[in-house]
């Protein structure tokens, strides 16, 4: 066992979305399921605490949503928790009962706007469909969160809805009741291609709409989670002050998650650069990939140069406050800080 937190598995590459920022984009058609045996047989091995599912879109017809369901009941046999990430576009109330009750946690909903305009442009829908599907969207959500499992109605942060974090916030605050576990997430961009740099906002918008966001937070009934952000604490040291609803997740790359693409390639994380896998699961097992990577071990052990005389590094074996996948693709090494690499590729606004 390799003390996995985290296993993520690309269920499978089909899509009912086309979003702009996607960082699987390339991966395209051909609706092949990931094995349920080889999901069974890593699952098996490794016992880590949870496994996510993610596409694609796992929802997206009954087929699929059969195929997750078996996959669920997979890791429920062997005690292992289950995730997954979706648009939610076609997971009815009467699917999310059924996978919860196959054992499903947690879900990870993408929400990124209550506007229909933007929610097309986003998420690359017919814009005439605009309101017919965010309103699926709001439906769906909600049934998930009647189950009663952790729904976590999250945001990919781009420039078109910056503007709207403290009323996404209040929309998820305003689906959280009784014994329902709400959360607000906030997913920044991840640079796996140069293009996105495009539709990350400028940092200092970045900044304020994220500090106003967390003081709404500090006073609200639902936790905000924010994850990958290349706001750091180095630079931004004032938004890290504890409070019970701010989460930050740091980056696990290469620690203790890692994600399989639907080819079986493992990669140190979903927006790892997907040219550069660490082994393929068809060949080998994850154990052996994941001891011999000689990336996860260059990742683990070089630091960006400064950051070791850093109040804010945590010490070997890295920091959890910088994107390696954004390192390594624009550098191709580990010893450049993501934050001013990302800062000097975002235009300013
Ligand atoms: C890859 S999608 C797959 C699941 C599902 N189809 C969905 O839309 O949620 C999972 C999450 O990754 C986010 N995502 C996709 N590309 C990204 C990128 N380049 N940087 C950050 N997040 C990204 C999506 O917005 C979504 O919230």
């Amino acid at each position: 066992m390799s003390g996995f937190r985290v296993i993520e598995f690309q269920l499978l590459k089909e899509c009912n979305a086309r979003c702009i920022y996607c960082a699987y984009a390339g991966d395209v058609p051909g609706m092949n399921f990931f094995p349920l045996d080889l999901i069974k047989k890593t699952l098996s091995e490794e016992l880590p605490g949870w496994v996510w599912f993610e596409g694609g879109e796992v929802t997206m017809s009954e087929e699929s949503k059969t195929h997750l369901l078996k996959a669920i009941e997979i890791a429920s046999a062997l005690g292992v928790k289950s995730r997954i990430n979706t648009n939610a576009q076609k997971l009815t109330p009467e699917w999310s009962k059924r996978l919860v009750k196959a054992g499903l946690e947690f879900a990870c909903v993408s929400f990124d706007t209550l506007d229909p305009g933007k929610f097309c442009l986003l998420r690359g829908f017919d814009p005439s469909s605009g309101q017919v599907k965010l309103n699926e969207l709001i439906y769906n959500s909600k049934g998930l969160i009647n189950t009663g499992i952790t729904v976590d109605l999250e945001t990919t942060l781009t420039r078109y809805n910056i503007d709207e974090l403290i009323s996404l916030y209040e929309f998820a605050e305003s689906c959280a009741a009784g014994e329902t576990q709400v959360m607000m997430g906030v997913q920044c961009l991840v640079a796996i291609y140069d293009e996105l740099f495009e539709l990350y906002p400028g940092f200092d918008s970045m900044y304020n709409a994220i500090s106003q966001l967390i003081e709404h937070a500090k006073k609200g009934r639902i936790p905000v989670r924010i994850c990958c952000s290349p706001l750091v604490p180095c630079h931004y040291p004032d938004l890290y002050k504890h409070h019970k609803n701010v989460i930050w997740v740091g980056c696990s790359c290469g620690v203790d998650y890692v994600h399989i693409h639907g080819n079986g390639d493992a990669l140190l994380c979903g927006f790892w650069d997907h040219a550069e896998p660490i082994g393929n699961l068809y060949e080998k097992s994850l154990a052996d990939i994941w001891e011999s990577s000689m990336l996860k071990k260059d990742g683990n052990t070089i630091a960006p140069e400064n950051c070791t005389q850093c109040p804010y590094w945590e010490g070997t074996p890295r920091c959890h406050n910088l994107c390696f996948s954004v390192s390594h693709r624009i550098t191709g090494k580990f010893t450049t800080h993501s934050y001013s690499l990302v800062r000097r590729k975002v235009r300013v606004s």
